[in-house]
């Protein structure tokens, strides 16, 4: 399973891409916003720091400014992804960039359904929201298992990028559910790293070595 990172904070994705362990970036207008800097900037610093696929999303809403603004992302790096949102428009756009070699990641999916038409137009990536499905009342999980079958039935490429994760739990359940990545924010990839009978193990067998007075170095 790839790991991405949910985040525009360069200082934080620098630290943890220093585990090994980041796959890739994912962004959104919401993240650019919090940055308080200018996205093509953030975008190429990002595609520095990364090797793998970093999503970078469109603002626009109509097929044509969409490609035009995917274009300008696609130039910044090779591993730039142009994300687009769930809609007509969007696919739309998705079957032209697909035709032009550029990566597409199609965002805010909540159905099967978006998720069979984000494949048929040709999305390397499609991005159900988990998270948000869960706030509304539904259960997020089960549509990544829905896609993955749907997927599985028609052998379509696109990979199932689990998004708007919220506890390592989900994580873990994306992974179960044959999700291909999970796009994480930071606080909650730290977490990955963490189970309290860890640190109680650790410390009982740090505490007993001392005692023997040895050193392996
Ligand atoms: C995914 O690409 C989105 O940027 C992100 O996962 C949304 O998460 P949220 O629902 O926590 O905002």
């Amino acid at each position: 399973m790839q790991l991405f990172l949910d985040t525009t904070d360069v200082a934080v994705l620098k630290d943890l891409a220093a585990t090994g362990l980041v796959d890739g970036v994912t962004t959104n207008p919401t993240l650019i916003a919090q940055s308080g800097r200018p996205m093509l900037e953030v975008i190429a610093e990002i595609c520095g720091v990364v090797e793998g696929p970093v999503s970078a999303e469109v603002a626009a809403i109509e097929t044509e400014a969409m490609l035009a603004e995917g274009r300008k992302l696609a130039a910044i790096a090779p591993n730039v992804v142009v994300k687009v949102p769930l809609t007509r428009a969007g696919l739309g756009a998705v079957v032209e960039f697909t035709r032009e070699g550029i990566q597409t990641n199609v965002t805010l999916c909540f159905s099967a359904a978006q998720a069979l038409m984000a494949a048929k137009a040709g999305a390397t990536f499609v991005s159900p929201f988990i998270g948000r499905l869960d706030d509304h009342g539904a259960d997020g999980m089960s549509l990544i298992h829905d896609i993955r079958t749907i997927y599985d039935n028609y052998d379509f490429d696109t990979e199932i990028l689990a998004a708007s994760i919220r506890t390592s739990a989900h994580v873990t359940a994306a992974a179960i559910a044959g999700a291909d990545c999970a796009t994480i924010p930071p606080a909650t990839f730290l977490s990955l790293f963490k189970h309290p009978l860890t640190d109680k193990g650790l410390d009982q067998f740090l505490s007993d070595w001392a005692k023997t007075g040895q050193s392996i170095l």
